[in-house]
């Protein structure tokens, strides 16, 4: 017999950065960026019984009027701080590849897995951005080479949190680790994640991670865009696990929610858009098929609009799509977690998409 699928786990994809909802300037609340604003958002989604939350990882912001996601708290330094203040609810950092060094990181999440009791992970991505990159005197790699270096770092990762201390030996053009040690090493392995979604990144994915972060242009598409990154990992006899990050809101009717995505559009800030279009299809046009009314809304997330009903509705096609689980990006993201844990919980459990406790004590 199958054993049953786990349930879809709940994420938000934190406002840890300024107008983390959307590259628009219409907003209904104040920006939710602040580290009060962060903490009260970790203990409503930890008090409904959400399973994990998921931070942004810039160094500046991508210009026009709303000097996008310009205000951020950096995921190492803010997943500590959030981790010793809640007891349940796991907790990932987004970290460049080319900004650490992985012996430093090894040690880092060694530390915020023995003070977590095994809640945090790690979103480990290359970067994009030649301005980020140029304010520390680095250069963006060719595409190719971003990932060859991913997995190095990963290499490194996986080498000092589990081989026999001082044994773990690294030579790649980019790292040299000599007799490597980092103790203590975690007490449960930190779960790892990539968030890319070209061919080069799918298969770093497939190779050595266990979370892929997937962007997905709709629902009607991720079936195939989850499919394959399973697959790869499949033939290589392993498996990986899919997030991806809709955007959700919801009104009394669908007619309400869809003038309030209208709203967003109109108000869409086109220069930090094309900044961030560009910058993301830099040797890869992973991006090209977005359009800039698209990126406004949640910087190109998919779209879970609707009532409470349609809402719940939609998750559960995105879950029977192969997801694992969503990092979903609210308008307002306080009021939004509760409202999601009295409006669209219930229905998600009634349809057999979330456990009856949401997940509690489920491994993220
Ligand atoms: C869900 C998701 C989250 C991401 N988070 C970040 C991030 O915090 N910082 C960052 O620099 N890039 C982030 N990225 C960008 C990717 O890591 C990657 O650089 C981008 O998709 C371009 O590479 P690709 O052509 O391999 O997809 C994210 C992408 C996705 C899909």
């Amino acid at each position: 017999m199958q054993p049953a699928r786990e349930p879809l786990k709940l994420g938000l994809f934190m406002p840890n950065c300024s107008n983390m909802y959307a590259i628009s300037s219409w907003r209904v609340i104040e920006d939710e960026w602040t580290w009060p604003s962060n903490l009260a958002i970790a203990g409503a989604a930890e008090e409904a019984g959400f399973d994990l939350l998921f931070p942004v990882s810039r160094w500046r912001g991508f210009g026009g009027s709303t000097d996008y996601l310009g205000t951020s708290l950096e995921t190492m330094t803010w997943a500590s701080a959030l981790l010793a203040r809640t007891s349940r609810i796991h907790v990932y950092s987004t970290v460049h590849v080319p900004v650490f060094h992985p012996v430093v990181v090894a040690k880092m999440g060694a530390t915020m897995d023995h003070l977590s009791g095994g809640r945090w992970g790690i979103n480990l991505v290359s970067g994009w951005s030649r301005e980020e990159f140029a304010m520390m005197g680095m250069e963006l790699l060719p595409h190719a080479e971003r990932y060859q270096r991913t997995a190095a770092f990963i290499e490194i990762l996986r080498g000092l949190w589990t081989a026999p201390p001082g044994r773990f030996e690294h030579t790649s053009p980019w790292y040299r680790v000599e007799h490597g040690v980092s103790l203590p090493q975690p007490a449960r392995a930190p779960q790892i994640a990539n968030a890319g979604v070209s061919d080069d990144a799918k298969d770093v994915i497939a190779r050595l991670c266990d979370w892929a972060f997937v962007s997905t242009p709709s629902i009607e598409a991720t079936p195939a865009i989850v499919a394959d990154v399973k697959a790869r990992a499949t033939a290589r006899g392993r498996s990986v696990r899919a997030a991806a990050f809709p955007f959700v809101l919801w009104r009394d009717s669908a007619d309400e929610a869809e003038a309030e995505i209208a709203r967003i559009v109109e108000h869409k800030d086109d220069v930090a858009a094309q900044n961030w279009l560009d910058g993301l299809n830099i040797g890869s046009g992973s991006f090209d098929s977005f359009t800039l009314d698209m990126m406004s809304v949640g910087a190109g997330a998919v779209h879970v609009v609707g009532t409470a009903e349609d809402v719940a509705l939609k998750l559960k096609a995105l879950y029977e799509g192969g997801l694992d689980a969503v990092l979903m990006v609210f308008q307002g993201y306080l009021d939004d977690t509760r409202r999601f844990a009295r409006e669209v919980m219930p229905l998600l459990r009634e349809m057999g998409v979330s456990a009856p406790a949401a997940g509690v004590g489920a491994p993220a």
